[in-house]
Order: C-alpha cells, then sequence, then structure tokens
C-alpha cells in the first residue's frame, strides 16, 4: 500500500515529465493576462461563457507550473483551445477501477460506493493511475450516482450490472419526496471535498491536473427512473412525453444534486471538469433542446464563474454535439462511434476536442493500437485544442501494462501540424 508515501516518492522524476512547463504563444499569454485577475492568470478559459476565474486562494489552477501550481499544464492548456508545444496530453476514462490490480486490492471488502466516502480511499485509488500510467491528469474516484447517495436515497452499485435505486422515481408523488438539497446536502460533500483536497496535494506537485465530474440530469435521472440500468431508457422518455412538468421538476433536482458535487470538487482543487451525459443518445435533437438541454446548462453554469474548462461527453450523440456544447460547455468529448475528424468540422471553429480511440484496439495488435492512435492525433490536430482519451471508458478486462505502454508511445509522438491534419502537408 503506497498511501503514506509523499508526493516526492510517487512521482520522483516528475521534473522530467514530458507535461512540464509548455510554451503558450504571444496571443495567448496576452490574452490571458488581459481577461483574468492576476490571483487566477493561469485559469481564465480561453473559450466559452462566463466570467473571469474566481478560483479561492492556493487552487492549483491559481499558480502556473513554474510556481507549483498546475494553472498552465498542457493538457488544461489544450482544453482551453491554446496552442502549446509540447508532447501530446492524455488520460482515460475510466482509467481507475478494475483493469488496476492496485486498486482490487484496495477494494477488497468494501462496496464501491462506500470507497467513494472514504477520502483517503478515494484520494488514493484517483492517483493510481496517474502513477501507474504516466497519464496527464487524474480523474477524481467517485460515481455519477454518489450525490444521489448523499442526498440520503438508497442506491447500490451492483458489480457488473450498475447503479441499482431501491425506490425508482416513477410517478408525481415520487418527484414530491425527493429530499430537499439543503444544508444537510452542503454537509455531506465534505468527504467529497477532503477527497479532492488529498488528491491535489499529491497531484499538484507533479505538475499533474485533477478533472472532478458529474453525472448531466438524463443520465442520472435514467437511473432514478428505470431504477438501474437499461439499453433504451423507454421509461425515463415516457415520462418526458407523457409528463414533461413532472420530468422538468425530477431534472432540475438533479441538476441541482450534480452541480453542486460538481462545484464542491473544483473549490476543492479540481482544475477542470467533466459532464457525464452517458446515455443521451437515445434522444433526438429536438427531445434535447426541450427537455435536457436547459437541465445540463444548469449543471455547467454552476461552475462557470470559476474559469476551468467544461468538458461534455455523450456516447452515440454525434447529432447532439453542438446542442451539447451549446448547454455552456467549453471542449467536447467524441466517443469512437464517430470520427473526430467530422466532430471536428461539425463543432463551431474554435471547440477543443478530447477523444477518441476505440477501445476495441486495447485488445488488438500493437500495431493496430499505435495506427489508431497516430490517426486520433492527425484528426485531432485539425482542433484548436485536443486532448487524448478512449472513446468510452477502460474495459476492466484490459491489461494495465496495454494502457502504460500506449500513453508511452502517445508521449514519444510529435503533435502533427493543422497542415498535415488536413492534408495538405
Ligand atoms: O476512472 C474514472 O473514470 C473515475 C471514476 C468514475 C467511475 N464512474 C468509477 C466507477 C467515473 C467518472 C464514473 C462515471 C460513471 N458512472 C458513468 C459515466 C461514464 C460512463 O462510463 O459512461 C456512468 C454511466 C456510471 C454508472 C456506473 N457506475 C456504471 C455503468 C458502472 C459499471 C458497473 C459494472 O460493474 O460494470 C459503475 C460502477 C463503477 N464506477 C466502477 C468504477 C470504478 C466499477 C465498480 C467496481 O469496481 O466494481
Amino acid at each position: 500500500m503506497t498511501q503514506n508515501r509523499t508526493s516526492e516518492d510517487v512521482f520522483h522524476d516528475s521534473a522530467s515529465d514530458p507535461s512540464g512547463p509548455a510554451a503558450t504563444t504571444a496571443a495567448a499569454s496576452a490574452a490571458a493576462s488581459a481577461t483574468a485577475p492576476a490571483t487566477a492568470s493561469a485559469a481564465a478559459p480561453g473559450t466559452g461563457p462566463g466570467p473571469a476565474a474566481a478560483l479561492p486562494d492556493g487552487h492549483p489552477s491559481a499558480r502556473p507550473l513554474a510556481e507549483g501550481g498546475v494553472g498552465d499544464a498542457p493538457l488544461l492548456q489544450r482544453l482551453r483551445g491554446r496552442p502549446v508545444q509540447a508532447p501530446p496530453s492524455v488520460w482515460f476514462m475510466r482509467q481507475a477501477g478494475r483493469s488496476l490490480p492496485e486498486y482490487r486490492e484496495l477494494r477488497e471488502g468494501i462496496t464501491m460506493l462506500d470507497s467513494c466516502l472514504q477520502p483517503e480511499l478515494a484520494a488514493e485509488i484517483t492517483v493510481q493511475p496517474v502513477r501507474r500510467h504516466r497519464v496527464d491528469a487524474g480523474i477524481f474516484f467517485s460515481d455519477i450516482v454518489v450525490p444521489v447517495r448523499l442526498a440520503g436515497m438508497s442506491v447500490e452499485i451492483q458489480p457488473g450490472v450498475g447503479p441499482v435505486i431501491e425506490h425508482p422515481i416513477r410517478s408525481e408523488a415520487d418527484v414530491d419526496a425527493l429530499p430537499e438539497l439543503g444544508d444537510d446536502y452542503e454537509a455531506a460533500l465534505a468527504p467529497i471535498s477532503e477527497a479532492v483536497q488529498r488528491t491535489v496535494a499529491e497531484l499538484t506537485p507533479a505538475g499533474v491536473p485533477l478533472i472532478g465530474f458529474a453525472g448531466a440530469p438524463f443520465t442520472v435521472a435514467s437511473y432514478l427512473v428505470e431504477g438501474g440500468p437499461s439499453k433504451d431508457h423507454l421509461r425515463t422518455r415516457t415520462l418526458m412525453r407523457d409528463r414533461p412538468e413532472v420530468w422538468a421538476r425530477l431534472a432540475a433536482w438533479v441538476a441541482e444534486l450534480s452541480g453542486r458535487f460538481l462545484r464542491a470538487q473544483v473549490l476543492a482543487g479540481a482544475s477542470a471538469t467533466q459532464l457525464f451525459d452517458s446515455w443521451v443518445g437515445s434522444l433526438s435533437a429536438e427531445q434535447y433542446l426541450a427537455h435536457v438541454q436547459p437541465h445540463s446548462a444548469a449543471v455547467l453554469s454552476r461552475v462557470a464563474d470559476l474559469g476551468v474548462p467544461r468538458i461534455h461527453f455523450g456516447v452515440g450523440a454525434a447529432h447532439l454535439l453542438t446542442p451539447m456544447l451549446e448547454a455552456g460547455a467549453t471542449a467536447m468529448g467524441v466517443d469512437h462511434r464517430l470520427s473526430l475528424r467530422d466532430a471536428v468540422s461539425a463543432l463551431p471553429a474554435g471547440t477543443p476536442v478530447q477523444g477518441n480511440i476505440d477501445p476495441a484496439v486495447l485488445f488488438a495488435s500493437e500495431a493496430a493500437r499505435q495506427a489508431e492512435a497516430r490517426s486520433v492525433l492527425t484528426a485531432g490536430a485539425a482542433a484548436s485544442g485536443h486532448v487524448v482519451n478512449l472513446g468510452h471508458g477502460v474495459p476492466p478486462q484490459t491489461d494495465p501494462q496495454v494502457l502504460t505502454d500506449l500513453v508511452s508511445y502517445l508521449h514519444e509522438q510529435p503533435v502533427p501540424s493543422q497542415a498535415a491534419s488536413e492534408g495538405r502537408a
């Protein structure tokens, strides 16, 4: 167990880490100093809505790498759409978890949701993949249903199944009975803030930012309504059509639940955010705009004043890319079903993107994996900023060495020029 090691032990060669200080262009630096207060100049987003950053003093993003912070880490610069001279930046959705033997060891005898609420454990699990794979960001170890539990509802995560809700929300009376999100909820978020603080105390000296996250109203509400995982989210979509006003109250409740969970993570030290709307692809653009986008916007607006990048990710959501961006995101996560090249052309110019290596290549030959990695890098270079990720989470049966090798392969690659990406070089 490595819980008591110092960050110097854990990241002993951080001085030579390839994600070290990056050169920003003169224009980007000028933009930063023009838009941000002196206390948090590195944190102002290059794109997207929201006033200049108002992060607490001492936040990792309020200081540049040269002063022991992470504010200008290349991954964050790319998420802001600012050009940087640095090796490609990469992290993986579900990088913390069952693919790691050290995770399985720590999780022995403790349920998933209980482990999320033990700050020391959650911090250690968050740091494990950063230590092992040398990815360029940590993703906070938690789950989209943790806030549901913190609000006092009975939910479990069943291994191999996913979140299961004891009393699903199916009627107006169920919505009336949703717990109030008052001071009790704020107090219940304390272990989340503590886990983030412990995590950033380890990651920041190594120059590695932490990404905080939350579940979007549609995806979280679909678990609440269905009672568990579902293929077509039929009950949820029926509620939306049949009782739009009841749906709206449920979605607004989830938006507050997730938004406060996300804000707590940023205030405690997360330097970027990702809103997961994994199951939103089951909706038409029309339904999304009418019944979901305003609620996702409410979540993102809870962190907009803090000036950290806001990534929005959905699966099978090619038809929703722009509406999801317009919910108030500053960067779009792209799954592997859509070519990254098409995503970049579909999005407004200047939108940073994240993605989208097909997780299937983790089980294919090294040659196939590396070819996919190069192709994703080339497509991503057409965007104003690109952070490499998988098109969805790391499958539990992944050989961790494959991930470590993929990260080092990516870090050795030159970032292709925009001209090469557009086939002009
Ligand atoms: O490494 C990370 O990405 C950070 C932690 C994280 C988890 N869940 C941990 C987890 C994140 C970001 C999530 C988000 C999440 N949770 C999403 C959105 C992302 C996505 O995958 O689309 C969703 C839909 C959930 C709900 C959920 N929780 C599912 C579908 C499952 C898988 C069930 C299973 O066993 O196959 C979970 C459980 C879960 N969340 C695990 C982990 C590490 C596995 C729990 C275990 O160890 O048994």
